[in-house]
């Protein structure tokens, strides 16, 4: 079972009974996904002109995906989306998330409900700026080339899900960013820390959104 609550800033997230964890921060998903995956990754390699490959590491509510079409529109920046999932949300459950509202972008709820809605492997041009497509598979399955600017690694805490904090999954990501992509994440742990280190990522120590202390960026 996976049921909804409302985080701190009011934006809604959900808790897996599967997995014993929430999909976001209880202080704020928004404010969480604002702060770690689009101020440290989206806005620190935005270049204008320059078209932006993401691979989101899942896609979970969403959110991330659609907090990255209102920052590429905002700020005129070009996007290229993937987003990962293996165990898509329920209808039933996307419908009721509250992240245009609370994002101050009602007007954009068609776009969030068809982010949702839309069929898996399809590539979508959402909006002028943002196109966007989902893959239903295993992180571990994955073996994507350097063809992407940002990972935002967004896996369920290494308490959780360890193995996908692990050498060989965070590996693929390595493999899957061109040179000079950098991989975000909300996680500061010192064993991931030192793994991102051995497999060849330069490694920085960033201050986490609130009610967290740090959190990680690594550059290839
Ligand atoms: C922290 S949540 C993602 C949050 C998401 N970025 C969002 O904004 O809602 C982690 C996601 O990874 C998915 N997941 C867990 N294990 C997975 C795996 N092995 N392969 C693919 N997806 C997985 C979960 O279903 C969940 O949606």
């Amino acid at each position: 079972m996976t049921r909804l609550f409302e985080t701190e800033d009011g934006s809604h997230s959900l808790f897996s009974e599967e997995f014993n964890v929430s999909y976001h921060s209880k202080f704020g998903a928004i404010q969480e996904t604002k702060h770690v995956f689009i101020e440290a990754g989206l806005r620190y390699k935005a270049v204008l002109g320059k078209e932006l490959r993401i691979l989101d590491i899942g896609f979970g509510t969403g959110l991330n995906a659609f907090m990255t079409l209102l920052e590429a529109e905002k700020r005129g920046l070009s996007v290229d989306y993937t987003g990962v999932e293996a165990f898509p949300i329920s209808k039933e459950l996307s419908d009721k998330l509250n992240y245009p509202e609370l994002t101050g972008h009602p007007e954009k709820e068609e776009i969030f409900r068809q982010l949702h809605s839309d069929n898996w492997g399809e590539t979508v041009q959402y909006t002028e700026t943002f196109k966007a497509t989902k893959v239903k598979k295993k992180f571990q399955d994955l073996d994507f080339k350097e063809r992407f600017d940002i990972v935002y690694f967004d896996a369920f805490a290494p308490g959780s899900q360890p193995e996908l904090w692990e050498a060989p999954v965070l590996q693929i990501m390595h493999d899957a960013l061109v040179k000079g992509g950098v991989l975000v994440t909300y996680c500061a742990k010192g064993d991931v820390k030192r793994t991102l280190k051995a497999i060849g990522f330069e490694v920085e120590k960033l201050t986490g959104p609130p009610g967290k202390r740090e959190m990680t960026r690594a550059t290839k």
